[in-house]
């Protein structure tokens, strides 16, 4: 249910790496774009790690910064804060015996980058509020899909961290630069959903296979995921064709002569116009309200774009 899909020789030196790794506790950082699988690589050293068994705790360090970003980590102790009402355990102390996983390790808050090496070094820490020292005995794998070497160059992002998290990189590539993989990739993720939707899986056929080889899925696998996601449910026949893929995705194909930019501009801002009046029932002054636009410009666009909406 869970295989990660290699198909290509890059990628199979790429598992040996990990599978290597996962034996010892080295710290290690996956890049990659958004969506290339640095998650789930994440997990699969994990699962092949003597730690197996413990916890895996994936922690986002992009979303919060000073205290909050120490309390996300390092807990507190009861009335440390307003709120603070009882003994709360950071990430560290869940993964205690685990791994844990920082995900957009570029993000942490240069604030609280030096606190955070010194963790990293030994181990030890109090939560915020308390007095007791904890060790916890903690795995590291981060990862970014951010150019970390450049940050440090900026100034944005401390330099002995980055070498104390680049142990070993192990690098994802692109989608578009491992199309081999694609076909598998599809089969694999049709026999995941139709196990999870209870259907059969549809056939697909060559030419869908040869359009999916051809786009460059800037969302890499996850994108290629949640398009078959999409394909899947809406349609019950036993093969996926070219037309029952989306317009928004077929529309990557279309020749660049039909890439007429009134057509364009109509599309989006009739998506646009239809998005908003469908979250406001309809209420046409405050679509032209939301929009920026009169109610004079509102009226005639929904005239020109013949969009027809229920009077309010
Ligand atoms: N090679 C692969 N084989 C099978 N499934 C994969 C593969 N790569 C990625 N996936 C699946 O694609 C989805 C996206 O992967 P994941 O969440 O690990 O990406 P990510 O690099 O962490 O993305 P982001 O940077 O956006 O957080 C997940 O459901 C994952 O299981
Ligand atoms: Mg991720």
């Amino acid at each position: 249910m869970h295989e990660f899909i290699l198909g290509s020789d890059g990628m199979r030196s790429m598992m040996k790496v990990v599978h290597q790794v996962a034996r010892y506790d080295v710290n290690v950082l996956i890049i990659g774009e958004s969506g290339t699988g640095k998650e789930a690589l994440a997990k699969i050293i994990h699962l092949n790690s003597p730690r197996a068994k413990n916890a895996f705790v994936p922690v986002n360090c992009g979303i919060l910064s000073g205290l909050m970003f120490e309390d996300k980590l390092f807990g507190h102790e009861k009335g440390s804060f307003t709120g603070a009402i009882r003994r709360e355990k950071g990430c560290f102390e869940m993964a205690d015996k685990g791994t844990l996983f920082l995900d957009e390790v570029s993000e942490i808050p240069l604030e609280n980058q030096v606190d955070f090496l010194r963790v990293l070094e030994d181990f030890r820490f109090v939560r915020i509020g308390g007095s007791e020292v904890i060790k916890v005995d903690t795995r590291i794998i981060s990862a970014t899909n951010k150019d970390l070497r450049k940050l440090v160059d900026q100034g944005a992002f401390r330099q002995d961290l980055f070498f104390r998290l680049h142990i070993v990189p192990i690098y994802i590539p692109p989608l578009r630069e491992r199309k081999n993989a694609i076909p598998r990739m599809v089969e694999h993720f049709l026999n995941q959903l139709s196990i999870t939707y209870r259907k059969p899986p549809p056939r697909v056929t060559p030419e869908v296979i040869d359009m999916f080889c051809r786009y460059e899925w800037p969302g890499n696998v996850r994108e290629l995921k949640n398009l078959l996601e999409r394909v899947f449910i809406l349609n019950d026949e036993d093969a996926i064709t070219v037309e029952h893929l989306p317009s928004d995705f077929l529309w990557h194909f279309e020749e660049p002569s039909a890439l007429d930019l009134a057509e364009v501009r109509k599309r989006a801002e009739t998506e646009a116009i239809l998005h908003v009046m469908d979250r406001v029932q309809g209420d046409r002054k405050r679509v032209a309200q939301i929009l920026n636009i009169s109610p004079r410009t509102l009226r005639y666009k929904l005239n020109q774009y013949g969009i027809k909406v229920d009077r309010k």
